[in-house]
This record gives structure tokens, sequence and C-alpha cells, in this order.
């Protein structure tokens, strides 16, 4: 298949664009380049590579292309707080163009990187299907609920997309993000010796490891339309549904017994959910995960751990909004996160 993945040079696409190919896909790739050079190892490359802004979509990327995957995005909660507008224009809007685009290009099969997080607080022990309540708490989880309205608009019998609502993601990529909580406290171990948990580590979070979700999309684009076309799934595995203090602890035994530090409340982060993953599982039942939370953080450390400078633990390599705000601050972004030249340093 050849495959155009929008959002190609971030920390997904790197380990997406390895894993399609793997499987003998063509992947054409399309980026504004935001994380580029936010490598830590050499990255994988596209076949072709197009460097453009979704809010500015050329419609030519999409000739001869057989399935769409969807993943750029300001993409997480604190970045889409930078400005709502601008999320609203990226996120959301940058979805709609290219829905349009894969429509007018008659491509059916189209798969949205839509996430867990519309979930925001769910106070019951229940583990949430797709039917729960949204209840989402940012501009980044406002963001991906209007986008799954937008793709369940336009579906027809042509354009059968796909929302994938994913677990928090984790583990090894050579654009290795930090803002994430498994290989947060990994990195926060190996750099300061220590685990500090700005929360009482009670909420719960979903978690998938990031080469799991390339396997997901793999699996969506070639399982039969009638059984993935205009739905929606919760991805992820019921059994890694975890507690943050669980994390904690595991990551800090897997480090060597490092001491862990709980904390006094709920923390900043009021999300808190527990999800059910039963739907993807049944529609989709050549995906099988092949991680778990602790083979995937030991997996982490053990490749981060020699290339790492703890020095650079909080640096805009690692983080988005670190990042964001840098180039900002650097001239390289307009406010609006337009690019001014090109993003050259790391
Ligand atoms: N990482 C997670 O835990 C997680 C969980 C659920 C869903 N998702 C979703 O998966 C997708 C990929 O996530 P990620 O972790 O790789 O994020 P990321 O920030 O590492 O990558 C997003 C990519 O989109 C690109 N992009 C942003 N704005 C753009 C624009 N205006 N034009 C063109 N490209 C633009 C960025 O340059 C970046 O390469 C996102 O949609 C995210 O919301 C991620």
């Amino acid at each position: 298949m050849n495959v155009l993945v929008l959002g190609n040079l971030g920390y997904v696409g790197t380990v997406l664009t390895r894993y399609l190919q793997a499987q003998g896909h063509t992947v054409t790739g399309f980026d504004i380049g935001y994380f580029e050079n936010c490598t830590i190892a050499d990255a994988p490359a596209v076949d072709r590579q197009f460097i453009g802004d979704v809010r500015a979509l050329p419609a030519e990327i999409y000739d001869g292309v057989d399935a769409v995957i969807h993943l750029a995005a300001l993409s997480n909660d604190t970045l889409g707080e930078l400005s709502a507008g601008v999320t609203q224009e990226i996120n959301v809007g940058g979805l709609a163009a290219s829905i349009a685009h894969a429509k007018g290009a008659g491509i059916e099969r189209f798969v949205f990187a839509s996430s867990c997080s519309m979930y925001g607080r769910s106070d019951g022990d229940t583990p949430l299907d797709e039917s729960a309540q949204q209840n989402p708490l940012t501009a980044y989880a406002r963001s991906k609920c209007e986008g799954e309205t937008l793709l369940q608009a336009a579906t027809d019998a042509h354009f059968r997309p796909t929302a994938l609502r994913f677990s928090t993601a984790y583990g090894w990529s050579e654009r290795p993000r930090l803002c994430l909580v498994v290989n947060n406290l990994a990195a926060c171990g190996l750099a300061e010796g220590r685990i500090d948990l700005e929360s009482d580590g009670t909420p719960w979070r979903p978690l998938i490891h990031v080469e799991d979700m390339a396997r997901a999309m793999e699996a969506v684009l070639t399982s039969p339309l009638d059984r993935v076309g205009g739905r929606s799934f919760n991805v992820g595995t019921t059994s890694e549904n975890y507690q943050v203090r669980k994390i904690a602890t595991t990551v800090a035994r897997l480090l060597g017994d490092l001491p862990v530090t709980i904390g006094a409340s709920g923390g900043a982060d009021q999300r808190s959910y527990n999800v059910d993953f039963t739907a993807f599982h049944t529609a989709v039942p050549k995906f099988k995960a092949a991680w778990t939370m602790e083979a995937g953080a030991r997996d982490f450390i053990e490749r981060f751990r020699d290339r790492f400078d703890p020095a650079d633990f909080r640096s805009e390599r690692y983080f988005r909004i670190r990042r964001i705000t840098s180039l900002i601050a650097s001239g390289d972004l307009a406010p609006d996160l337009n690019r001014l030249r090109a993003l050259s340093r790391p």
C-alpha cells in the first residue's frame, strides 16, 4: 500500500514509518518539521517527504495514495493550551482539509489518531467503552472530539474512516518524548537518581507502547473495511490500565530500586480514566499488543540511557511545549506557529 502519513516527523510517526516499511508499505510523509531535529538516534526516512503546514495542505500529495494516516496535530494537553485558537486551526482545520483532499482523490481508507484524553476525568472504577460520555478538559481533547465529529459527518459509501482513541503512549522512538508518563519517570530516574511524583499517584492511565500504536494502525489498514470503516475505537489493552504510582514504582525498580516520592494532592493534571478495549480487539483480531508497560519501560531505559545526556533532561529536545516556545522566542516560528524559516537546530 502507498500510505500518506501526515505528521510523520514526530514521536509516533518515526516509529510508524519504520513499522509500515517493514510490513512492505511505501510511505509518503507530510510534516511542518517542528521536531524534525529533536532526535537521539538516526531516524528512518520515508520514501517521499513533503514539508508543509496542514493549514495550507496541497491536494497533489494525495494523488496515487491508497490510505491516509492523519497524525499531524499539536499533540498533547499542555501544548494545546498554548493557544486554543491555533490548536483548533491545526488539529481540526487541518483534519478537515485532509478529509476533503482524501475524498477528492477517492481514498476510502483513512485513520485518524484520536485520543483517550477525550474521557478527561471519570470517577467510577468501571472501564470506559466507546459509548462513555466524552469529557474533554483541554483544547487538545476538545479537538479530538471535534475531529471525530468531522469524520462521522464525512463518512459515506466511498469514504470509510477509522478514529483510533489511543491510550497514552510510551517507549522508544528516535524522536523521544519525555512529556509522557513512563518515559518521563524513566528519564527522571536516570537524570536525578530518584523519582518524584507531583501527584499522589492515584490517577488511572491506559498505556500503549508506541510500536503497538503502529501495529494497531497497520492492522486497521489491512482489515476488512466493513469491520473498521466509519467507526471509533479505544486502542490499547485492558490489562494495561495503570495507576501512576504503579508506573513509578515499576520504573524505580527497573532502575535499581530508586527512591520514589509521592505527592500529597491530585497534581495539576486532572485526567484519570480507566478504559475498555474490547471493541477494538473484537473488530481487529489480528492486532496483538507486543509490549507490556514493564517490558517497554525496560527497553526504553536500555536504549535511552547510553545516548541520554542527563543535563538535557527538561530540554526542548524532549518536551513539545519547550520546543515550540523556544522556536517562537528565536523567531523561527510566528506566534501562530507558522514557520518563518528552516528549523535547523535541535
Ligand atoms: N503520544 C501519545 O501519547 C498520543 C496518544 C494519543 C494520541 N496521540 C496522537 O497521535 C498523533 C501523533 O502524536 P505524537 O506523539 O507523534 O506527536 P508529536 O508532537 O511528536 O508529532 C506530531 C507531528 O505533527 C506535526 N505537526 C504539527 N502541526 C503541524 C502542522 N500545522 N502542519 C504539519 N504538521 C504538523 C509536528 O511537526 C509533529 O511532527 C497526534 O495526533 C496525537 O494527538 C498521541
